[in-house]
């Protein structure tokens, strides 16, 4: 058996965690493989919403075993107050939820680090979710974190104060104004370590080794989007980890050769949040209907999501990236009423017309060259089927099938999990 993925393909928000939950019922494991709580994963269905951070969005099913990946990073604060949601509605996460030892944990200095870094960049910030994410993934990398799997050992509280205590020393370091009581951060965050401490720490390769071997079927789900990867993204205006398909292999211990699909998320526009070059970003009224009619604003931060047409040039670059197989695009509703969508196929860049992500796509180096294609005016949302969509609405697939060379298997026309269409 292969693992497939599933990755958003923008820079986040694509709608990764409504696909997830509709593709669950084909796999039997689903497993995260990177990013943390900066993800905000919007699930709907029974006329509910629920917003996952670092649970994967496989756990309302009653069969799929979730899997937390060694690529994660981990907030106890934030996973208990996720846990402490499920056990309201009633969802039994024991039996079905399980970490890997070698995920990293956030700690409350990783957040407040996170803070004191962007106040210090002042205009240069990257507009990061505070959460923790970059510290912790520097800790990492610098060997000195704290994983899941130290907290099976007797001194980790010793390694836990040098680590906080150290990392009190750079928040000074930095220079700015920042309040916190650390006794009332490292008490929440103790009482979370114990609730933690509740769901089964396994040797997460082996046990998708094994789970492979015994033909069972794995979905990597991603987080974030290939436009935020630290390698591949629009840098410094990025996440902190490996957010394409490479970063599964890494993120689960999975060989390379043992990937089977790649289905890649794309909204039929564009949205960023956060800081960072956008080149088909819109100012003007059809931006602002985007990002009303999208309800374009950040599931873990609340902020509101900047909004441009589709931008082919970048999504070619992900597609290639992650050896996209199949493709999803997303929000499809929004555009309706639109007379006129426009799609960038290329970039004008110094003088030249290139259909290429070159290094360096901030604004005084690229502008947009754009298609124009015919709108739609008919409402999507009742749609279930793919003989109903407007016949505009498939000239525009078509088109980007075409553009891209890989089919749009789906089309989903609204939150729900009853709005979506196979084609
Ligand atoms: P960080 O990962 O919290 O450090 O944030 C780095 C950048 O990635 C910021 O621009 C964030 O807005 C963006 N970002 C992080 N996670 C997400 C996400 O799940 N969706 C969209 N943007 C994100």
């Amino acid at each position: 058996m292969a693992v497939d993925l599933l990755l958003g393909l923008q820079w986040g928000d694509e709608g990764k965690g409504k696909i997830v939950d509709v593709l669950t019922s084909n796999y039997n494991i689903i497993a995260r493989f990177q990013g943390g709580p900066n993800a905000g994963h919007t699930l709907v269905f029974n006329g509910q919403k629920h917003v996952l951070h670092t649970i994967p969005s496989g756990i309302f099913h009653d069969d799929a075993v979730n899997l937390v990946g060694n690529g994660v990073v981990i907030d106890p604060v934030i996973f208990k107050k996720e846990l402490d949601k499920l056990a309201e509605q009633g969802v039994d996460y024991v039996s079905k939820l399980k970490i890997s030892r070698k995920a990293h944990l956030i700690l409350p200095t990783h957040r407040l680090l996170d803070a004191a870094s962007e106040t210090a960049k002042g205009k240069a910030k990257i507009g990061s979710t505070l959460k923790g994410i970059g510290p912790t993934y520097m800790d990492k990398t610098g060997r000195n974190g704290i994983r899941v799997g130290d907290l099976e050992l007797d001194d980790w509280k010793i390694r836990y104060r040098n680590l906080a205590n150290k990392h009190e020393a750079m928040i000074g370091f930095h220079n700015v104004e920042i309040q916190y009581d650390l006794d009332e951060l490292e008490a929440e965050f103790f009482e979370a370590i114990e609730v933690l401490k509740t769901i089964p720490f396994i040797d997460s390769e082996e046990y998708i080794f094994n789970a492979l071997e015994s033909e069972k079927t794995i979905l990597a789900e991603g987080a974030q989007g290939s436009l935020l990867d630290i390698d591949f993204g629009t840098y410094p205006y990025v996440t902190s980890s490996n957010t394409t398909a490479a970063g599964a292999c890494i993120g689960l211990g999975v060989a390379p050769g043992k990937i089977g699909d790649v289905f890649g998320i794309f909204k039929a526009y564009t949205t960023r949040v956060g800081s960072g070059p956008f080149p088909t970003e819109l100012f003007d009224k059809d931006g602002e209907t985007m990002g009303r009619v999208g309800h374009e604003f950040g599931a873990t931060t609340g902020r509101a999501r900047r909004c441009g047409w589709l931008d082919l040039v970048a999504l070619k670059y992900a597609c290639q990236i992650n050896g996209v197989t199949q493709l999803m695009m997303m929000k499809a509703d929004v555009l309706s009423g639109f007379k006129r969508i426009k799609v960038c196929t290329a970039y004008q860049y110094k003088g030249e017309t290139i259909s290429h992500l070159p290094f360096n796509i901030e604004e005084k180096n690229v502008s947009p060259v754009y298609t124009e294609l015919k709108g739609w005016k008919a409402d999507l949302t009742g749609m279930n089927k793919a003989e109903e969509l407007p016949e505009e609405l498939n000239e525009y697939i078509h088109f980007l099938e075409k553009e891209l060379g890989i089919p749009i298997k789906i089309v989903s026309v609204g939150p729900d999990r009853e709005q979506t269409i196979f084609r």
